[in-house]
């Protein structure tokens, strides 16, 4: 595997209103829109020999939109799910959803539940979409199960370490994301996964979702192959291993 091709790729999924705005179009035509930039991320990083790729679909935040918008969202990835999951079967890709799901719509968990357990044997590429999710979210609940640990007796407090409370974290299991790619022009994290990105390349694009394809994708894996990843080392040190 090409040490340069990151293992774990985060995205941060924006601009789908923007791009509709500038149509004439609502909203959710945007979105909409972003589906098959959806297809395009999972099929080039399944090319490009990226392991994880870990989408951000529906920020603890986003439930503030207006009532119209959250419900085509829902529904879209009602939808979505229908017409996609079949495909990435076919094509080896293990589906995982993270984020607070019980505030889902039951139709919605159900599609969810069916989708995680159809491709669980699968040995492709691990696709995370975080829907329902927030970063503080995720920090809090996992404190939340290691004080429950701790209460229990089955942890020590002196035990808690870096490694103990990641494992309470939605993304448990994988490692941190090695990149994350946000579309649309902001360059902040809202709320995305704050313990997750500490060490993670940032890179940021002015492309809005609808519009990103396999090209916009190559041009952030140039960006990162040309990174010296120095967590906390000197470059002399790092260039020495
Ligand atoms: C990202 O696009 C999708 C979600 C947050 C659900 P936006 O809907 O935020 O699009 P802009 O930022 O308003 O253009
Ligand atoms: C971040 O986009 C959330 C997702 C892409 C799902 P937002 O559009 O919600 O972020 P802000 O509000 O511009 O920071
Ligand atoms: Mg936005």
């Amino acid at each position: 595997m090409d040490s340069n091709v990151p293992r774990h790729i985060a995205i941060i999924m924006d601009g789908n209103g923007r791009w509709a705005n500038a149509r004439g179009k609502p909203r959710r035509s945007g979105h909409r829109a972003g589906v098959k930039s959806v297809r395009a991320s999972v099929e080039t990083a399944a090319q490009r020999g990226v392991e994880f790729l870990t989408l951000f679909a529906f920020s603890s935040e986003n439930w503030s939109r207006p009532d119209e918008e959250v419900s085509s969202l829902m529904s879209l990835f009602v939808e979505a799910l229908r017409r996609e999951v079949d495909e990435l079967h076919r094509n080896n890709v293990k589906l995982k959803f993270v984020g607070a799901l019980d505030e889902l719509s039951p139709a919605l968990k159900k599609k969810i539940a069916q989708s995680e357990e159809k491709t669980a044997g699968n040995t492709g590429l691990h696709l995370t979409v975080a829907v329902a999710y927030g970063g503080r979210w995720d920090i809090v609940q996992a404190t939340r199960a290691i004080a429950g640990r701790v209460a229990a007796s089955a942890l020590r407090i002196d035990d808690i370490d870096d490694a103990e409370f990641a494992s309470e974290l939605a993304l448990s299991g994988l490692p941190d994301p090695d990149l994350l790619i946000r579309t649309g022009g902001e360059r902040r994290i809202s709320n995305f996964l704050l313990w997750n990105l500490a060490y993670s390349e940032l890179w940021f694009t002015d492309v809005l979702w609808p519009e990103f394809d396999a090209t916009v994708f190559d041009e952030a894996l140039f960006y990162y192959a040309g990174k010296q990843r120095r967590f906390g080392h000197t470059g002399d040190q790092v260039e020495s291993i």
